[in-house]
C-alpha cells in the first residue's frame, strides 16, 4: 500500500491520500506522488476528471510536521511546489471529497479543487500562524477572495477552525453528504460523461484571472463560436433532435 493511491478507470482517475496512522500528513514523497499523478492525468487524453479523497475519518492533517523541521521549503524546485504548480494549473475538474479533519494544506489545496462534498464530520483550519508561519498555496489571496477580509482574518489570524456547514455558507464546498465517497464518485461520473473539451475550456475560463466583462464576453464568443463547429457540439444536437442520450466516447 502506498502512502498514495492511484487509481483509473472510465476516465477517471482517483488520488487517494493513504497515510491512516500520521492522520494522512502529508511528507515530501507524498507531494511528489501527488505531482506526478496530477501531471500523468493532465497528459493523458482519456483522463476526463480526477477524484482526491482521503480516508473515512480524515482528509489530512496537513503537512507532515517533521518535514516541516527538517527541510525549509522556499526552494520552488521541492516537491510541495510541483504539487501546489500541478493542482493550480490542472485543466480538467477535479473533485474533492473531505471528512473528519483539513489542516493547513488540506484546506489551502481544495481553493484549487472544482467541486467539494464534505462530510458532516469534516472540519477544516488554517493553522499557519499557530504554528509560527504564514498562508500557502495562494491562500492569503484565495481566502479573502471567496469570504471577504474579516472572516479571512477569523480564520486565517485568530486561526479559528469551522465545520463543513461553515464551510458550505462561505462557498467553499459544493454539498455536504453523508456518503461522501459515493457522492464524489456520482459527480465524477456524470462530468466524465459529459463532452470533455467542452468541459476543459469551461473550466478554463472559470478560472481566468482578471479582464473586463465585455472582453470576457469577446473572449468567450470566439470560443463558443468554435466550439458550434466541434464533433461534441454535432453530437449534442444531434441527439437532442433524435431524442436520445449524447455519447462523447
Ligand atoms: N505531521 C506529522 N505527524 C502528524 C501530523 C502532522 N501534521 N498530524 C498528526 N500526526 C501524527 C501524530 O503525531 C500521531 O502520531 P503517533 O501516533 O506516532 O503519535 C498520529 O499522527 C495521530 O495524530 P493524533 O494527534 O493523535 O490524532 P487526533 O485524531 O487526536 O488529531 C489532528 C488529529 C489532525 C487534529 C491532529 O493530529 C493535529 O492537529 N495535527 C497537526 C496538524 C497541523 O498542525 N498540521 C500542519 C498544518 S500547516
Amino acid at each position: 500500500m502506498s502512502d498514495v493511491e492511484v487509481s483509473s478507470s472510465n476516465h477517471i482517475v482517483g488520488i487517494r491520500l493513504n497515510r491512516p496512522d500520521k492522520k494522512n500528513a502529508i511528507t515530501s514523497a507524498m507531494y511528489a506522488s501527488l505531482a506526478r499523478a496530477l501531471e500523468a492525468a493532465a497528459a493523458d487524453d482519456g483522463t476526463r476528471v480526477v477524484t482526491l479523497t482521503g480516508s473515512e475519518d480524515c482528509f489530512t492533517a496537513g503537512n507532515d510536521l517533521n518535514d516541516f523541521m527538517a527541510s525549509p521549503t522556499a526552494d520552488m524546485d521541492q516537491p510541495v511546489f510541483h504539487f501546489l504548480r500541478a493542482i493550480s494549473t490542472f485543466p480538467k475538474p477535479i473533485v474533492a471529497g473531505v471528512a473528519g479533519p483539513a489542516v493547513g494544506v488540506g484546506t489551502t489545496m481544495l481553493f484549487h479543487c472544482d467541486l467539494i462534498v464534505a462530510a458532516p464530520s469534516a472540519h477544516f483550519s488554517f493553522a499557519f500562524v499557530d504554528l509560527g508561519v504564514v498562508p500557502e498555496a495562494g491562500s492569503s489571496l484565495l481566502v479573502p477572495r471567496l469570504m471577504g477580509p474579516q472572516l479571512a482574518a477569523k480564520h486565517l489570524l485568530l486561526c479559528e477552525p469551522f465545520d463543513a456547514k461553515t464551510a458550505y455558507s462561505y462557498g467553499l464546498v459544493t454539498e455536504i453528504a453523508d456518503n461522501v465517497e459515493a457522492r464524489v464518485q456520482d459527480i465524477a461520473r456524470r462530468l466524465a460523461a459529459k463532452p470533455p473539451e467542452a468541459v476543459r475550456l469551461t473550466k478554463q475560463l472559470l478560472r481566468r484571472e482578471g479582464g473586463t466583462v465585455a472582453e470576457r464576453i469577446a473572449e468567450e464568443g470566439e470560443i463558443f463560436a468554435e466550439r458550434l463547429q466541434s464533433a461534441e457540439a454535432r453530437e449534442a444536437f444531434t441527439a437532442f433532435f433524435e431524442r436520445r442520450p449524447p455519447n462523447f466516447g
